[in-house]
């Protein structure tokens, strides 16, 4: 696939683990994506403080402003990451939380792709779900399909490497980064 403008996609991990297999999926999403997509990593989540009305009071964080900003510049958000008690892991959702106080959300109207795993074999579905009801609030607009949804994700990516080991896997990897291009290209069309 060739696609007409270069398109710059920011990622948000939701894992802190230094052996986490959504990260090693994320820094595989480069080499899946098509020509002319880049994909750059956000700051940790981890960074981020506990989201505290009195801390906003007195300014928002820096690490918060900075995300806040580098979303706002990208053409899309792919957010990779684990399911934790059926939903999202906290450090994600803080940095929502955050990001959703600022006086424009970054993510209104901006096309957002969600990606998740497990080493078991519902493949963070249920994570998927609940972060498509916070985007709500968010303004973001979701892309729905093809799904990324890797289970037994232990099995198919080498976290040494950062790579996606199973071919099937970086098949619908590859189509869902696909079609999302073509619905970031259609959402915000480029002069
Ligand atoms: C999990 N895990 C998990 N898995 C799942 O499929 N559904 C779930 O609800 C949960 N819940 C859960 C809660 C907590 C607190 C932890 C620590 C773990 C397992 C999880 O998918 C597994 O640890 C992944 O390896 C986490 O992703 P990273 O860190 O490897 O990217």
């Amino acid at each position: 696939m060739t696609i007409e403008k270069p398109v710059e996609l920011v990622l948000l991990l939701g894992s802190l683990r230094s052996g986490s297999f959504h990260r090693a999926l994320a820094k595989a999403l480069p080499d899946l994506a098509p020509a002319g997509v880049t994909i750059t990593l956000l700051g940790c989540v981890g960074d981020i403080p506990h989201y505290n009305a009195d801390v906003q009071a007195q300014g928002f964080p820096d690490t918060v402003n900075t995300m806040a900003g580098a979303i706002a510049a990208a053409d899309g958000v792919i957010v990779v990451t684990p399911e934790y008690n059926y939903s999202v892991p906290g450090v994600l959702k803080n940095a929502l939380d955050w990001l959703s106080r600022l006086p424009t959300t970054p993510f209104a109207g901006k096309p957002v792709s969600i990606m998740s795993g497990s080493p078991g074999p519902i493949a963070g579905a249920r994570a998927q779900y609940h972060l498509r009801q916070i985007m709500v609030f968010l303004d973001a607009i979701v892309f729905t399909k093809p799904e990324v949804m890797v289970g037994g994700i232990n099995t198919k990516v080498d976290v040494e490497a950062g790579t996606v080991t199973d071919e099937a896997t970086r098949k619908f990897i590859g189509d869902h980064l696909q079609a999302f291009v073509q619905f970031v290209a259609r959402l915000s069309p480029k002069s």
